[in-house]
């Protein structure tokens, strides 16, 4: 797996620039088409027997990186991918801030299947790891990580996206006490965030994508933290999905270990605009710079990238 890191590195970098001419676009397909062609492209030139499991959909619906694609040279290891090549085509293509590509990398059989539904997240970073259940009532939870951080109600920093099906949640913290800070888009950063010490993000929850629950798990297993997810079938289809992926209990509590199931696990994003701890694609005349977070669980460190590629070339030069 650690050989492979850097090669991980250079699909989220070429899968941003590809989406640099979509930035401010407002075309969602033609944006999201680019970066998945230019990952899909990097990721074949790999040494590994790579299988897309968390991808852009099913074989039917997607032309590249389906669900089951195979990827790679065809060599061991066998690995298992979770890719988001945009994680916010919306802020992408408004030219707004949060937009990233994201991949997630773990030996066979590690990473969830989680179909593409909403999950409900609840997500901290090392200090409050074992402090959490997303069984719980919220109340409890907030209290919980408060104690095990050593902070006052009015110390503790949530993050929770902006959407109307979370303002309970909004409310009944402030009610607590604890600070709410929302986000319009980009699941991935905020749940990575947790595990940021100098950001101050004591907590994630909310009910998002699925697909970015598994992302986000693998960076915050990488970073010594702790998730916990719950899908939320909505129909008859999405619960019979469910079922058909191998998940028996629909509903029920998903603990990091089921989300991914090893520490040997790989994480890395690019920054297409910026955010809270990556800045966006910076072009200039003769080159882009890329600003990417590469995580290895196997060691539990991460790496914070700033990258020049000249364009005149594919490749640029690390700095
Ligand atoms: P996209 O990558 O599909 O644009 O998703 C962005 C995102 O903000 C995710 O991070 C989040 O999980 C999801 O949308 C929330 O979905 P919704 O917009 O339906 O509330």
């Amino acid at each position: 797996m650690k050989s492979l890191m850097l090669d991980f590195l250079k699909v989220t970098e070429s899968a941003a620039m590809a989406a640099i001419p979509w930035i401010g676009s407002g075309d969602k397909i033609k944006a999201d088409g680019a970066a998945t062609h230019a990952m899909r492209e990097k990721l074949n030139e790999m040494c590994m027997d790579g299988r897309i499991v968390i991808g852009e959909g099913e074989i039917d619906e997607a032309p590249m990186l389906f669900i089951g694609e195979k990827l790679g040279t065809g060599d061991f290891p066998e690995i298992d991918i979770a890719v988001d090549p945009i994680e916010g085509t919306t802020p992408t293509v408004n030219g707004q801030s949060n937009a990233i590509t994201v991949i997630a990398a773990a030996p066979k059989g590690a990473l969830l299947h989680a179909p593409d539904m909403y999950m409900m997240k609840l997500a901290v970073g090392p200090a409050a790891k074992g402090h959490i259940d997303i069984d719980a009532p919220l109340s409890e939870n907030i209290k919980k990580v408060a104690g095990a951080k050593g902070k006052e109600m009015n110390e503790l920093h949530v993050l929770i996206q902006d959407r109307p099906r979370h303002q309970r949640y909004v409310d009944e913290i402030r009610q607590m006490g604890a600070k709410v800070h929302l986000f319009k888009d980009g699941d991935v950063i905020y749940e990575t965030a947790t595990c940021l010490d100098h950001l101050e993000v004591d907590l994630f929850l909310g009910i998002g994508g699925a697909p970015e629950g598994v992302l986000g798990a693998v960076a915050i297993k990488g970073l010594g933290g702790e998730m916990q997810g719950k899908l939320l079938p909505r129909s008859d289809a999405e619960y019979a999905r469910c079922i058909e992926m191998g998940l028996h209990h629909p509903e029920a509590k998903l603990t990091h270990h089921q989300l991914v199931s090893t520490d040997k696990c790989i994480f890395a994003a690019t920054g297409i605009t910026e955010n809270m701890f990556l800045k966006g694609i910076q072009s200039y005349s003769d080159c882009h710079v890329t600003h990417s977070i590469l995580i290895d669980g196997t060691e539990r460190q991460f790496r914070l990238i700033e990258s020049k590629h000249r364009k005149h070339e594919r490749e640029g030069s690390r700095v």
